[in-house]
């Protein structure tokens, strides 16, 4: 152990690790001497090298196996000359040589030099959120919600906090009523983390997920007269929804209200059921405001009926197709709109068109939203709280001292790690200056994971119909640290040079993967 250390304190301070053309010269005696008193550590290192050696080696023939064997290891492999260093070069850059498994002793240099634990153990101390319990299968980072006063946690809600203590605004309500839900304002009370509707929140609350609404749920035949049904409760609004249904009304679009703003039905019934018979839904937001996209929307989407939109100027980031919904952005669409309903009405063929991904199944980018929600977002919470606490101590000098990455000639291999988005365990994937690419990281993640077995998160969230078989497919890659709004609609890694540069301003980057 203390011969490892001391050859590993002497690379650290070579900045970086020397190419096999710097190292220095030696006696072929001296490093024979070396060899003898290294001999436990080259067993251990070279360990997997030895199982691809193992075949060129003729065990029966060496009966002083231990005696020769490294010395042939590295005869028989290096080319001329270079034999002699390769003690030298042990638990650095690996065996020199072949090309293979010099590579892989790289990676595994960076893996246990880069591995430093981090001083808090959350399995044995949680993350301790104050507040009630909460309930979900599994978190993928221990954490505890409850009250117990003499216990500091590491977050509450509400304002204000003892220090130490991250406050948390948590709220579904759109900020339009509630100005406290806005984000910016929020940050000037003094909130550390909200989470609310918004995509641009820590950790994103929405209406949205695979357990709430039977998404896939079939379409059944349009009986109602009434072009559209509406749930409207509250005539009263921030936005134009009353301006809207007197609108359609006036150009001769036929709604059965069920609610109390405008109603002409007995709204005493099972609120999907209802609207599966239509070919219209009404789903008229009280406010427009961006993410702000509630069950009016999505039970529309469950009935198979077409959403009537008025609400998040941004609804087709919520919708499972392009053409899936209708959207007054203001009140003077809605003429166009009303001509829209009619002309569906008119032609089945064009209206069946509109609910085509509910045989075929929605988009990726709806699946990659809705799946965010297979994660109960107080386990979110939970995962958010780590992961600052871990990047905190990252800054730390220790952490500072990564390697990171490890040189070898002119080529460079770089430690990244990478985690699938709602879990908190990180793994390592490797990259070479060389193919520092968008496609190899790409292409390294589907590896890394491929390899692991991977199950997605959403796996078992999903309707059975659209979860796709076993086969992982990547829709983002990002940093972690980016919210959801930036993650899966506005970041994209301007091409490879700018991949490149993340990571070298970023020593070990972390990302994070969604699979769809
Ligand atoms: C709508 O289209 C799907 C296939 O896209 C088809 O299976 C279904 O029968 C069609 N429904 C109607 C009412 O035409
Ligand atoms: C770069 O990486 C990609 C993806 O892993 C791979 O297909 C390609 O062969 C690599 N190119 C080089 C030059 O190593």
């Amino acid at each position: 152990m203390g011969i490892i250390s001391n050859l590993r304190g002497a690379r650290t301070q070579e900045q970086g690790l020397p190419s096999s053309e710097s190292l220095p010269p030696s006696s072929s005696a001296s490093n024979k001497r070396k060899c003898s008193t290294l001999m436990p550590l080259v067993v251990a290192l070279v360990v997997i090298a030895e199982i691809a050696f193992l075949g060129r080696l003729d065990m029966a023939k060496n009966a002083a196996f231990f005696d020769s064997w490294p010395e042939m290891f590295y005869k028989s492999r290096s080319p001329a000359g270079l034999d002699v260093t390769a003690v030298e070069k042990l638990g650095i850059e690996g065996l020199g040589g072949d090309q293979k498994l010099a590579k892989e002793s790289c990676e595994e240099w960076l893996e246990r030099e880069d591995a430093l634990t981090y001083s808090r153990d959350f399995a044995k101390d949680p993350i301790w959120v104050s507040g009630a319990d909460q309930e979900w299968k599994s978190c993928g980072v221990s954490c505890t919600f409850g009250f117990d006063p003499s216990k500091k946690p590491d977050a509450a809600f509400g304002l204000p906090q003892q220090s130490g203590v991250a406050s948390v605004l948590r709220s579904m309500e759109s900020a339009s009523y509630y100005s406290e839900n806005n984000i910016a304002q929020a940050r000037r009370r003094g909130y550390d983390i909200v989470m609310t509707t918004s995509l641009s929140s820590d950790v994103p609350v929405g209406y949205f997920s695979w357990a709430e609404y039977d998404i896939m749920a079939p379409v059944m035949p349009k009986t109602e007269k009434a072009h559209a049904a509406a749930f409207i409760s509250n005539c009263g609004a921030r936005n134009f929804r009353l301006e809207a249904l007197v609108g359609l009304e006036k150009a001769n679009i036929k709604i059965d209200s069920y609610g109390s703003c405008h109603r002409n039905r007995d709204g005493n019934v099972d609120k999907v059921e209802a609207l599966k018979r239509y070919k219209f839904s009404l789903a008229f937001e009280n406010s427009n405001e961006e993410d702000y996209v509630t069950e009016k929307f999505f039970q529309s989407l469950v009935a198979g009926t077409i959403p009537v939109v008025v609400g998040a100027p941004n609804i087709k980031d919520f919708a499972p197709s392009p053409d899936s919904f209708l959207h007054a952005k203001e009140l003077e669409d809605v003429p166009s709109v009303a001509n829209k309903m009619k002309y569906l009405s008119e032609n089945p063929v064009a209206y069946n068109q509109s609910l085509r991904w509910k045989y075929e199944g929605p988009s990726d980018s709806f699946k990659a939203l809705v799946d965010m929600a297979a994660v109960h977002s107080s386990c979110r919470l939970c995962i958010h709280l780590a992961t600052i606490i871990q990047e905190k101590e990252e800054k730390s000098s220790t952490f500072k001292k990564r390697p990171c990455k490890c040189s070898r000639g002119s080529e460079t291999v770089y430690h990244i790690y990478v985690r699938e988005r709602g879990r908190f365990k990180m793994d390592s994937i490797f990259l070479r200056s060389g193919n520092l690419t968008l496609e190899a990281l790409e292409a390294a993640v589907l590896t890394k994971f491929k390899s692991l077995k991977h199950v997605p998160i959403w796996k078992l969230e999903r309707p059975e119909s659209i979860r796709g078989g076993d086969e992982l497919k990547v829709y983002r890659i990002y940093p972690v640290g980016l919210t959801q709004r930036q993650a899966l609609y506005t970041f994209k890694f301007q091409g490879d040079a700018d991949l490149r540069s993340h990571i070298e301003n970023n020593p070990c980057p972390k990302f994070e993967v969604i699979f769809v």
